[in-house]
């Protein structure tokens, strides 16, 4: 009988524990959008968990910002752009993402917004391919993505709801164009060796700067590329390809085409080391330099001729992404694909404008002026 009655008190307390733990277990269980939302966590990697910040206000909207990573002096300009743009002041929630340059990484994000149901996602992809899918299953939830800078390829073109970006093959365009005239002006004949430094491959910018250099190549007979590698648009990797090809081709390279100023920096730094000269007089043995985006720095270095001619390419997204939000907030409907004007900038020599393709591109004469008034 005593058996009995301990059996039956164990009995009951392991139905207290139960159900103690079970009502634990509950307040535990919140979605990951409820504890983002009512928490307004914003964090900067994929594996961050929720730090508390402050709560979403009724009545903000909720943003996802899939963003790409760190790469260079561009990027962090453009996500700090976005950043301030979606501020709390403004009325936003934005909750940030960093891809560090993984496109699984993006992806994950993009499923954790559709997860939380945030109200729009603003996709800055690394890569054009492979976005079909989730894609898909953002139209499914309803949640309409932006997506900026770079493009993405999909075989449906409604996929995501708008685009807004460079246009990365006229940039390269320009910058071919530009050293047609240049070289043209300088009466130019001989062979002309270049080198090549790509950025992220299979992204909007690495793919349209190298066509463009590409195009140019077909249709200059006396320029020879001697050799093109990856550098993944940052200034430690340019660095380490351009000291490679120095040792491989030594005196003979002439021209280096980078795809962003960071890897301008990094090639700049291995041609000086090398104890090459970087400039634009070819006949005296220098190394010309061309680069992609117009940061401040890469100015700086254009207005004392280590960079011979710089084609912009603008970060500055958060302005016009808020724009392209309230418009669809208003239930208007934006343009499929916007393309963001750009300049185009040297010190060297400044024609006041290249042609391509029969129109008219404006080259600005680099001043200290230019340089002091720049955001970024
Ligand atoms: O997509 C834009 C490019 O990516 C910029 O040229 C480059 O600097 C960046 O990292």
């Amino acid at each position: 009988m005593k058996g009995f009655r301990r059996c039956l008190v164990l009995l009951l307390v392991l139905l207290v524990c139960l159900t103690a733990c079970a009502s634990a277990e509950d307040k535990n269980t919140e979605t990951p959008a409820e504890t983002e939302k009512e928490t307004g966590s914003i964090s900067a990697g994929p594996e961050d968990g929720v730090d508390s910040v402050a709560v979403n206000p009724k009545g903000t909207l909720t943003i996802g910002f899939v963003m790409i990573g760190s790469e260079s002096d561009w990027r962090i300009a453009c996500n700090r752009s976005v950043e301030e743009a979606f501020s709390r002041e403004n009325g936003y929630y934005l909750v940030m993402r960093d891809g560090q340059q993984k496109q699984e990484n993006q992806m994950k994000a993009m499923r954790e917004f559709i997860d939380m149901d945030v109200d729009y996602i603003l996709l800055n992809p690394v890569a054009e391919n492979g976005w079909d899918a989730v894609l898909q299953e953002a139209r499914e939830a309803g949640i309409p993505v932006v997506v900026f800078d770079r493009k993405v390829r999909t075989a449906d073109p409604d996929a995501y709801t708008t685009w807004i970006g460079s246009d990365f093959l006229l940039e390269g365009r320009r910058a071919c164009a530009w050293l047609e005239a240049f070289l043209e002006s300088r009466q130019y004949q001989d062979r002309l060796n270049i080198v090549h430094l790509q950025g992220t491959m299979e992204s909007s910018a690495q793919i349209g700067r190298t066509r463009a250099l590409d195009e140019a190549l077909r249709r200059n007979r006396r320029w020879n590329l001697l050799e093109r590698k990856p550098a993944e648009f940052t200034t430690a990797k340019a660095k380490e390809v351009m000291a490679d090809m120095l040792k491989l081709y030594g005196e003979r390279i002439q021209v280096v085409y980078c795809e962003n100023d960071n890897m301008a920096y990094g090639a700049i730094d291995s041609i000086e080391r090398a104890g090459r000269n970087v400039g634009a007089n070819l006949e005296r043995g220098d190394v010309l330099v061309i680069s992609f985006d117009a940061v401040r720095h890469a100015m700086e270095l254009a207005l004392k001729d280590d960079i011979a001619v710089v084609t912009e390419c603008d970060p500055l997204y958060g302005p016009r992404l808020t724009q392209i939000i309230q418009q669809l907030k208003r239930g208007e409907v934006p343009d499929h694909e916007i393309y963001v004007k750009e300049a185009q900038f040297s010190a060297i020599w400044e024609p006041s404008q290249v042609m391509v393709n029969g129109i008219a591109h404006k080259v600005t004469k680099l001043t200290e002026e230019i340089i002091e008034n720049r955001a970024y």
